[in-house]
């Protein structure tokens, strides 16, 4: 089906949840400030969090971003669609209320046949971007499926808003976040482009110092959190949601959420473990993290910040 209906809709205001291979959006046009600002009132997420732009190819980049560095464009160039979002210095076109009063603006084609046709649809009737963040409340857990979109946030819809559902999420972890406006790329949020690949394709060494003030929501200390207590790399006791690679065997009385058999499962079957545990009103989940860089990598810092602050 054609999203030109959806592409109507969203250009008259309506809120669009939509599929990616990384984890559901919930979409605005990124050009219209009371559309934008119904994202942060059905999320309750602070308003000085900037939303990530999806655009629909990388010729988008110079109507929403300035000082595009070449080593950005060899990123997009290898990676989009995919699981990537560029941080430019803005142009006039991103306003404060998508770049949370920032000079920079987040920038990501989705690998998702839905969401690009979506975003095709949009840019013919002149809707440059949809801006969208994870379609869940704030600090909770961010939806694989449209199903966890309804869930999170399916009562703070209007009838004119629309929840697509494109199956379940590929990746199922957000996508890594790369700051490119200094001379060498830096990650900001780790995901499945990993430092190796971006180090390979730019020829470039990740820079790993602290060197802005660039906000990043997933920053903050409790994130990507169910309900239920999170403790990392214990064993779970009778009673207790398990999360484990496959080969560690489930303890005695523990309730098996996941048993993975490889990194990218991990990371595909994580976030709907976690939900499983909530609506099976479990109290804590012990969970083995992955070992390994690459992706391990994403999944250790998403499950850090799940277990913190409770
Ligand atoms: O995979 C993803 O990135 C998903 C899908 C829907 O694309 N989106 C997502 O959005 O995870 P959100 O808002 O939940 O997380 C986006 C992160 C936030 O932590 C935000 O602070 C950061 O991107 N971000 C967006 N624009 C930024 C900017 N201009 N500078 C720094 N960080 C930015
Ligand atoms: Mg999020």
């Amino acid at each position: 089906m054609s999203q030109g209906k959806n592409a109507d809709a969203l250009k008259n205001g309506a809120l669009i949840a939509f599929p990616t291979e990384t984890v559901y959006g919930l979409g605005a046009d990124a050009s219209n400030e009371k559309a934008v600002a119904r994202i942060y009132e059905v999320k309750a997420r602070p308003h000085n969090h900037p939303l990530i732009l999806h655009i629909a190819s990388m010729d988008e980049i110079s109507y929403w971003a300035l000082d595009v560095k070449d080593y950005a464009l060899a990123l997009a160039r290898d990676f989009w669609p995919g699981p990537m979002t560029l941080i430019f210095n803005r142009s006039a076109h991103a306003k404060d209320f998508v770049t949370g009063g920032q000079e920079s603006v987040g920038l990501r084609v989705p690998d998702h046949a839905l969401a690009l046709d979506l975003l095709q649809e949009c840019l013919k009737i002149g809707v440059h971007a949809i801006a969208a963040p994870s379609a869940n409340r704030f600090g909770h857990v961010s939806p694989t499926t449209a199903a966890a979109v309804h869930e999170e946030i399916g009562t703070y819809l209007l009838p004119d808003d629309v929840i697509l559902d494109g199956g379940s999420a590929h990746v199922g972890l957000e996508s890594t976040i790369i700051d490119c406006t200094g001379d060498a790329p830096r990650i900001l949020r780790p995901g499945a482009i990993t430092q190796g690949m971006i180090e390979k394709c730019t020829g470039l060494t990740v820079n790993e110092t602290s060197n802005s003030n660039i906000r990043v929501s997933g920053s903050l200390e409790k994130h990507y959190a169910p309900n239920a207590q999170i403790i990392l790399d214990v064993q779970a006791t009778a009673g207790q949601g398990f999360i484990a690679p496959a080969e560690v065997a489930t303890p005695q009385g523990a309730i098996r959420l996941a048993a993975p058999t490889n990194t990218d499962e991990y990371a595909r079957l994580l976030y709907a473990a976690l939900r499983d545990a909530d609506s099976q009103g479990l109290i804590t989940i012990a969970i083995i993290q992955p070992s390994g860089d690459g992706l391990a990598i994403a999944i250790r810092d998403r499950l850090l910040r799940a277990a913190n602050g409770r």
